[in-house]
């Protein structure tokens, strides 16, 4: 059976972080990974979660299984932080939400949701987006196509070109938007054109399926879920996938959720039903440590607090460093343009410079981006922007 398997290609990724371990160069710089880093180049456990944690051992009493949907406080919490506290959604009765195995396993189950409503549906996809989002959604047997996204010459949304695409998809397709942060390119839609795209939904009777995998790393935690707030007060249907990876700092744990808003509260508990058939005959039921530690943190005023600092410090690193990244590329590389990084948002941004030079980058200045020249802005640290930045004008030159 398996020797006829092929050997894959290693992971690019997986690739470039065991030679940023390998190299002994004490100024390398990893901006390749996609997690947090603090300014010590940690990514370390939140202390909120630490509480959070410590409580969910004092009251835990069994292992016995929860449910295929999983933890029904968790989800309830989870609605709240999404969609905020007095969404008029609320009232209608039409939203049901599943937990998940990260924001992975909400993609996979609203794909395959997505597949019983019509196996004939085309899911469409940003030109770029997250490599994952392929195989995860395409993985379901769902068709992948592309539309317009990114501008490289502004480093922003190529939104007419992306408004021309859409209005052309055929009707009831399917619309996977980044909620905020894009990945990979930190371009993000304003709150405006998230508004000049509802009524292209409406007229097209688009699905769009939202991931939110960076809600509150962007501008805040209301302002990063506005897209998925105005669709689900505004359209008949709807997917959010969540990912508490990011915000939470819960890569390990898997949590996340799927939420679906359906026409009537009637479709909305049909889809339930399937959901959790899906993740019956996919992983029966989801990991509960981490989604327990959410629900404690989202439950108690005191926690919640702490989360939201911990949450807000990790956003203005963030914003910080973009700033101050963009005034040292300015000083080390006046002849070019970088001041797009400054009005992107989230962790990610595409340095724009060739294959070769993010090559060259690594090889001769110890800095690990992938080739595309995706960086995650958060593994640059105070004391290394000057010198990335004279790395980047070297091969520049
Ligand atoms: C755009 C996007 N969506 C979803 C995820 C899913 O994350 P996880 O499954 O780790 O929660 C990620 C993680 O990198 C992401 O960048």
């Amino acid at each position: 059976m398996f020797e006829k398997l092929d050997r894959l290609p290693d992971d690019p990724i997986l690739g470039l972080m065991a030679a940023f371990r390998a190299d002994s160069a004490p100024q390398k710089v990893d901006v390749g990974v996609g997690v947090y880093r603090n300014d010590r180049g940690e990514t370390p456990i939140l202390e909120a979660v630490r509480r959070a944690e410590q409580l969910v051992f004092e009251k835990e009493s069994t292992k016995a299984y929860i449910a295929p949907e999983g933890n029904a406080a968790f989800n309830a919490a989870m609605e709240k932080l999404v969609f905020g506290n007095a969404h008029s959604l609320f009232a209608t009765g039409r939203m049901r939400t599943v937990q998940s195995p990260g924001g992975c396993g909400a993609l996979r189950l609203g794909a395959e949701l997505i597949r019983l409503g019509s196996r004939e549906s085309i899911v469409h996809v940003s030109n770029p987006t997250w490599g994952n989002h392929v195989p995860l959604v395409g993985g379901s047997g769902l068709r992948i196509e592309r539309y317009p996204y990114y501008d490289a010459a502004t480093g922003g949304v190529a939104f007419a070109a992306m408004v021309a695409a859409l209005n052309a998809l055929p009707e009831r397709s399917v619309v996977l938007l980044h909620a905020s942060c894009h990945n990979p390119t930190g371009a993000d839609l304003s709150e405006t054109q998230w508004r000049e795209l509802l009524p292209v939904f409406k007229r097209r009777a688009l699905l769009p399926f939202i991931d939110m995998a960076y809600q509150g790393l962007g501008a805040g935690s209301a302002e990063d879920a506005f897209g998925p707030r105005l669709f689900a007060a505004e359209l008949p249907e709807l997917l959010v996938a969540v990912s508490c990876s990011k915000n939470f700092g819960l890569y390990r744990e898997r949590v996340g959720t799927l939420h679906v808003i359906g026409e009537t509260p009637a479709a909305a508990d049909a889809s339930l039903s399937q959901l959790t058939r899906i993740a019956r005959t996919m992983y029966s039921m989801p990991p509960d440590h981490g989604a327990a530690i959410v629900q404690e943190i989202l439950a108690s005023t005191a926690l919640s607090e702490c989360w939201v600092e911990e949450l807000s410090a990790m956003r203005e690193r963030i914003v910080g460093l973009r700033r101050a990244l963009v005034q040292q590329l300015a000083r080390s590389c006046p002849e070019r343009d970088f001041s797009f990084i400054g009005r992107q948002q989230g962790m990610f941004s595409f340095l724009g410079v060739t294959v070769e030079q993010a090559r060259a980058l690594r090889e001769c200045h110890h800095v690990y981006l992938t080739d595309d020249s995706r960086m995650n802005i958060a593994g640059l640290r105070d004391s290394n922007l000057e010198y990335f930045a004279q790395a980047v004008a070297h091969v520049l030159m």
